[in-house]
């Protein structure tokens, strides 16, 4: 593996912290800067003999935890209920806790994607979490990205996708990606993870297709809607398990789950969908895979 310092950061100031499988590197930011970097600290350029780079992708860091710190509070969002209590070992139990019918779910989301990244030498996932969807995406002659903005899932999906040197794992923003445009064959966004973010979901698609190659894919999932009861036994155990608060029946209807302590969970309507991304790609379409997700893909 070799660590080169590459051009200028498209972000410079966007601060990240990369986690690698097998170590973390920080360093402050010197966009323009010819010198190798050494080992132990954070390249702006990445390149790795005999597998695909990110070019002049950028990857970002930081001179400290104190600048880490403030740089995440200003370009990360406030804590989430993800990363507040719903990250690392307690989001990986909600999903070793899906019944027979959510596993199914789970593994055709992963399927469906896999089918389409195929030929990708770069894939990008939003939301990447501990790692559950890079790991079963992995392929030797893919470089796989992972962002997310839960420090806490990076750090275990450090440990979970040990041995797969082919994946990157960055601290980002999905609405303030730090890379130029163009990069990537597939960028994909699974498990509804277009609510979950509660982000702006026009900005989110913009900035997915922009970071996408001419002739890449984005692909976004939410659950179709004849999945709902599935859906909803699922989050009921995880609230019998103390993972999520108690349901609020009187709130939960139509595609929206709400819990007592403020967890609110939403889907993307096909119709939706096809609203956020009016404009953006070649062509777009949607549709619904293995009866219990809607997948919204978009040609760039
Ligand atoms: C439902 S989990 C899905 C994790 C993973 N995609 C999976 O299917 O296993 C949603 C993830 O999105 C992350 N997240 C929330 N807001 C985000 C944002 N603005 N940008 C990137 N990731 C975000 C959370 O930290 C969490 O890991």
């Amino acid at each position: 593996m070799s660590f080169t310092a590459g051009r200028g950061a498209p972000d410079a100031d966007l601060a990240a912290c990369r986690v690698s499988n097998r170590r973390t590197w920080r360093r402050k930011c010197k966009p323009n800067s010819k010198k190798p970097y050494p080992a132990g600290r954070l390249a702006t350029r990445w390149s790795r003999p005999g597998q695909p780079g990110l070019g002049s992708t950028a990857i970002l860091s930081v001179a400290g935890r104190a600048a880490q710190l403030e740089a995440v509070k200003r370009r990360i969002p406030m804590p989430s209920y993800y990363s507040e209590k719903l990250s690392a070992e307690r989001l990986k139990l909600c999903y070793d806790l899906g019944p027979p019918a959510v596993r199914r779910y789970l593994a055709a989301e992963i399927e469906y994607v896999r089918e389409r990244s195929a030929l990708s030498k770069r894939v990008l996932e939003l939301g990447c979490g501990f790692g559950r969807v890079l790991k079963q995406l992995s392929r030797a002659h893919t470089l796989l990205v992972g962002i997310d903005t839960s420090l806490q899932n990076l750090a275990m999906a450090r440990g979970y996708l040990e041995g797969h040197g082919n994946i990157t794992l960055l601290l980002m923003d999905a609405v303030r990606l730090g890379f130029p445009s163009n990069v990537f064959e597939l960028v994909c966004c699974v498990q509804n993870g277009i609510s979950a973010f509660h982000v702006d979901q026009h900005e989110l698609f913009r900035e997915a297709v922009r970071v996408a190659k001419p002739g890449g894919r984005v692909l976004f999932s939410s659950y179709a809607d004849e999945f709902w009861e599935n859906r909803l036994d699922w989050f009921r155990i995880q609230s019998s398990h103390g993972l999520i608060g108690e349901i609020d029946e009187t709130r939960t209807a139509d595609g929206i789950i709400v819990t007592k302590d403020g967890f609110t969970a939403t889907t993307v309507t096909s119709e939706r969908f096809m609203d956020l991304t009016e404009g953006l790609g070649t062509s777009r379409s949607v549709r619904v895979v293995a009866g219990s997700s809607i997948f919204c893909e978009i040609l760039v």
